[in-house]
């Protein structure tokens, strides 16, 4: 139900959120994964849906709770991810915000790898679709404003106009994960929103703050139409 903001800044539309790591299994006990912790995109989807969309969330494993008034699909890995992501479409914006696994296990075992003397597993790994650059180039079904993120430790602003051009998106909000600043699993953030004609830091912010001055600003860049 969409009665918390019928005629907010995203009233009418609907938003796909990715958010959280992914988990790629190694076997039935372990997994590949990575310290992003979900806040970050669980913030937007609570923004987007408090500003009046219908917002469909795809996670990985968090320990964050489904925010409320959201429609959230729980995944594993890249794989669900994408499929989860692609069953949602159509949307009118997509806000891509997973720390997706890169790569997983391409012979991940079916039984729990035992120690065996020393010898060491044989692990080969696989890389992962990137699920922003799939969605974006997609030709049917296109979400008409695509956003991703970019987790960067060093050259965040030149690195996050590439992936801008490589991945076809419309927006990149970039941030410094460097463990020095503790964005990943910590509460506040400092992005710096990338497009093909601009850039633009935000101070320092906590995560909501971020999340609620994307969705404004979502809303004005998309136009806010009524329903
Ligand atoms: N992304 C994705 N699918 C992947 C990898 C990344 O959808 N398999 C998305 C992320 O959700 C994010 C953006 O792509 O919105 C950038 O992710 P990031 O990890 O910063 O970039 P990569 O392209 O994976 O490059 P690298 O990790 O080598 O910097
Ligand atoms: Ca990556």
């Amino acid at each position: 139900e969409r009665l918390l903001s019928p005629s907010g800044p995203l009233a009418g539309k609907h938003v796909i959120v990715t958010s959280g790591p992914t988990h790629e299994p190694i076997d039935p006990v372990r997994y590949i994964a990575n310290r992003s912790s979900g806040k970050q995109g669980h913030a937007i989807a609570k923004a987007a849906a408090e500003a009046g969309a219908r917002v469909t969330l795809v996670s990985g494993p968090v320990t964050v709770p489904d925010p409320a008034g959201v429609t959230v699909v729980h995944v594993e890995s890249a794989g669900e991810m994408l499929e989860a992501v692609e069953k949602a479409l159509p949307a009118d914006i997509g806000i891509f915000a997973a720390a997706v696994a890169d790569w997983r296990v391409a012979n991940a075992g079916g039984q729990k790898i035992k120690k065996k003397d020393g010898a060491l597993p044989n692990l080969s790994l696989a890389e992962n679709p990137d699920i922003l650059a799939t969605v974006s180039r997609r030709t049917e079904n296109r979400p008409p404003f695509m956003v991703g993120f970019a987790a960067e430790t060093e050259n965040v602003i030149a690195h996050a106009q590439q992936k801008l051009a490589k991945k076809g998106c419309d927006l990149i909000v970039a941030n410094d994960v460097s463990t020095a600043t503790g964005v990943m699993g910590g509460d506040s953030n400092t992005v710096h929103l990338v497009t093909a004609s601009d850039v633009e830091t935000w101070p320092t912010l906590s995560k909501a703050e971020v999340a609620k001055k994307l969705v404004e600003r979502l809303g004005a860049m998309t136009g806010d139409r009524k329903p």
